[in-house]
């Protein structure tokens, strides 16, 4: 398969190394991308050769969230009857093998999120971490109401999810929601080292941890999932989210009516 909006490569053949590619868009994310993502992971899978696989985005983002241009004009029933984020963006949760983010500059709403679905993360020391979307008459949509509090507890996610705000990488590291932070030039030899050491182990008692570990991490995250899908969509039935995003996509400040 020929992939336009990420780059595929394997490391010591053994690595599966995916870059998100729109690098103008600061690696907004698509559903084009998150196909190819999807698609690209499984086939790393599916390949006996590969033991691990690292997620990274450039070095100003990883991934500065959903397309908000492709979304602006969604409106509920589009988003529901169409399963955004549903229908492809967790296909990175049924991946069984190791998935590192490698995180440089900005992981921010859906690319928060998506380095939150991996099973941990290494940020570069200019990484920042942020879920927006209150700004633009939303919430998150992609599992950031849950995933965040379990990663960094309550007080720090609804700081986050209510003010909008940035969290640097030291801050990130201390609220455990990153594993390690290392100098930005050293991010992929970190992230390539840990990998590699996690191909030297059984795949099967690798895939068994990541199996284990995601029990405890993730008892009801479903329920907590799907009831934050709902309202996500529910919100492209309001006129804050049509103003929210036209404001962005035509650079002017949001005037929300909250209705
Ligand atoms: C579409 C985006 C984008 C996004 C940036 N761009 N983020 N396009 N969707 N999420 C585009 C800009 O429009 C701009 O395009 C180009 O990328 C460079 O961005 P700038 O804003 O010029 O860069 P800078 O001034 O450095 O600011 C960086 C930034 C800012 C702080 C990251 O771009 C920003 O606030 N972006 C939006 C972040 C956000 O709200 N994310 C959450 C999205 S909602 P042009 O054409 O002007 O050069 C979301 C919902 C998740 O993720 C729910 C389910 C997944």
């Amino acid at each position: 398969m020929t992939y336009e909006l990420i780059q595929v490569r394997t490391e010591g053949e053994r690595v599966g190394v995916i870059t998100l590619n729109r690098p103008k868009q600061l690696n907004a994310l698509n559903d084009a991308l998150m196909d190819e993502l999807g698609a690209a992971l499984q086939a790393f899978d599916a390949d006996p050769a590969i033991g691990c696989m690292v997620v990274t985005g450039s070095e100003k983002a990883f991934a500065a969230g959903a397309d908000i241009g492709a979304m602006a004009s969604y409106s509920f029933a589009d988003v529901y009857k169409g399963d955004y984020i549903t229908r492809n963006w967790e296909q990175i949760r049924q991946i069984r093998k190791p998935v590192i983010a490698a995180v440089s500059g900005f992981a921010l709403g859906g690319g928060c999120e998506l380095a939150m679905m991996c099973d941990f993360i290494i940020a570069a020391d200019n990484a920042r971490f942020g879920q927006p979307e209150i700004k633009l008459g939303i919430i998150p949509g992609a599992g950031g109401t849950q995933r965040l509090p379990r990663a960094v507890g309550k007080a720090k996610a609804m700081d986050m999810a209510l003010t909008g705000r940035m969290m640097d990488a030291t801050e990130a590291e201390r609220a455990g929601l990153v594993s390690r932070v290392v100098p930005l030039e050293k991010l992929m030899d970190e992230a390539l080292g840990a990998a590699l050491m996690i191909c030297d182990y059984s795949q099967v008692a690798t895939m068994a941890a990541k199996e284990s570990v995601n029990k405890a991490f993730e008892g009801s995250l479903a329920d907590g999932i799907h009831f934050e899908r709902r309202l996500f969509h529910a919100l492209f039935a309001t006129d804050d989210q049509k103003e929210g995003m036209d404001a962005f996509v035509n650079k002017r400040k949001a005037v929300f009516k909250n209705r």
